[in-house]
């Protein structure tokens, strides 16, 4: 009997990338191979995510197909051509009851106006079940599309980030919740001393408002936030109720938990009120042989073009072509520099390959299938004894689950590995409220104008 267990339950989300997480998920046969508009594919996945308890389905996005070798890019479609995430999003709502339904939306390339109006106009169509990821782009190809010849640089994304944010939150406190009354009998629809404007002008952004939604039903929806550089820890800190991370090693996880919740006291933060869900790409079978075998399929499936291009993003866009497949990674590859964003991946790829003397093919392989997300194959209580020491831990809070393929992937997940964390009770069996931040354990904010006169 254990008595170390941590008093609270595992957070779940689910990122849904089209085909799913592993680059050549779409040769799987048990893959919706034209996942990325087929709406059919989106209800059927969020209602097995639903199925299985998940807190939250999050959709990633960029606002560019792309960009790399047509040879590489021809074999391998994920998002290439996917649908908008709130329109998505939207469209699920009425399908789903209580998963709650997260998307990026870019603080680079986006007005705070038009992204406070549409997480709040997706609070009030779920019925509270709205988040929003907050990124700062670090990708050329999206600079291309708004009139700009690159992104902005790092400390200006952020500070960009942050003023953003607070404008959105501004403006979702436009209205207070009791401001529409609605009352036929005096002819009054809402209340004047109940609407607020938020008269923003900042270095970034001047918002008048108000917005002309509600106020949504959690107040706010839930921020989100994936950033792990020093910048990206500080928004995190002073905003994110949720935060995604790639971790791959227990103890960094830990130290990143704590570096992150301890940050959250100058803040005026409590480190409860936000959740640390690291991603977790999981190959489950009921044996473990079976589990290798699904993973040694899975990885069959790479095209070399697509693990080199893939490798090479990672290691700073070095031109890997013309060199052999089953030789090292050339020393000049060792000199490059990080793409911006890459930092973490950049390292991670280079010292494996110097310290296990992988050859291309190798690293490929180790790094392009997951595309960097920590993996774990094996029967359901190897990943459940591993997920559980992260959580009681105090690694995570729960865990950002990655599908290597959709919707079979997701099947296994819920099949197999649900009921084993639900029957040691690190997993709730039921959905503790209506809303995401009911779900999530976090509280619905107060207004910035409540209590005042
Ligand atoms: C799970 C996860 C999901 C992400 N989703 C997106 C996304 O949808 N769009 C995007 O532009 N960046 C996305 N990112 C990238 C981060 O938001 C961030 O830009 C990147 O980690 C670099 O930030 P940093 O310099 O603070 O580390 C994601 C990162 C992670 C770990």
């Amino acid at each position: 009997m254990r008595t170390d267990r941590r008093p609270d339950k595992m957070k779940l989300g689910t990122l849904f990338h089209p085909t799913g997480n592993h680059v050549a998920s779409w040769m799987h046969p048990d893959s919706q191979i034209d996942a990325g508009t087929n709406f059919r594919h989106y209800v059927q996945i969020a209602q097995t995510a639903e199925r299985g308890k998940f807190d939250v389905v999050f959709l990633a996005d960029a606002l560019a197909v792309r960009d790399g070798k047509p040879e590489a890019l021809s074999r391998w479609p994920q998002y290439m051509a996917y649908f908008e995430p709130i329109t998505l999003l939207s469209a699920i709502a009425p399908m789903t009851t209580h998963l709650g339904l997260a998307a990026t939306a870019t603080t680079s390339y986006n007005e705070p106006y038009n992204v406070a109006r549409k997480f709040a106009s997706l609070d009030h169509i779920s019925g509270g079940r709205a988040g929003w990821n907050v990124v700062t782009s670090s990708n050329y190809s999206e600079a291309y599309n708004f009139g700009r010849e690159g992104h902005f640089e790092h400390g200006e994304r952020y500070d960009r980030a942050a003023e953003f944010t607070e404008v959105v939150q501004g403006l979702w406190d436009s209205w207070d919740d009791d401001a529409f009354v609605r009352d036929r009998k005096s002819g009054r629809y809402w209340i004047p001393d109940k609407l607020h404007t938020l008269n923003h002008k900042g270095e970034h952004f001047s918002v008048r408002g108000p917005l002309n939604v509600a106020r949504p039903p959690q107040g706010h929806p839930v921020i989100f936030q994936a950033g792990s550089s020093e910048a990206g820890k500080e928004l995190a800190a002073r905003f994110a109720e949720a935060v995604f991370t790639p971790q791959h090693t227990l103890a960094a996880a830990q130290a990143f938990y704590r570096d992150l919740k301890g940050r959250m006291p100058r803040f005026g933060r409590s480190p409860d009120h936000l959740k640390v869900l690291p991603g977790l790409n999981t190959i489950v079978g009921r044996t473990e042989a079976e589990a290798q075998e699904k993973h040694r399929f899975l990885q069959s499936l790479i095209h070399p073009a697509v693990g080199l291009e893939v490798l090479s993003n990672a290691i700073g866009g070095f031109d890997l072509s013309g060199y052999d497949l089953d030789g090292p990674l050339p020393e000049a590859a060792y000199l490059g520099k990080p793409n911006s964003g890459s930092t973490t991946s950049f390292a991670n790829v280079l010292s494996w390959a110097r310290n296990e003397n992988l050859t291309i093919r190798q690293l490929y392989q180790r790094f392009a299938g997951a595309r960097g997300q920590r993996t774990l194959i094996g029967t359901p209580e190897q990943i459940v004894d591993d997920m559980q020491a992260w959580f009681d831990g105090y690694g995570v809070d729960g865990f950002l689950f990655h599908a290597s393929h959709l919707p079979g992937g997701l099947d296994d997940f819920v099949e197999l590995i649900v009921p084993e964390l639900q029957a040691r009770g690190l997993f709730r069996t039921e959905y503790e409220g209506t809303t995401l931040r009911e779900n999530l354990g976090l509280p619905r904010p107060v207004s910035r104008y409540a209590g005042r006169l």
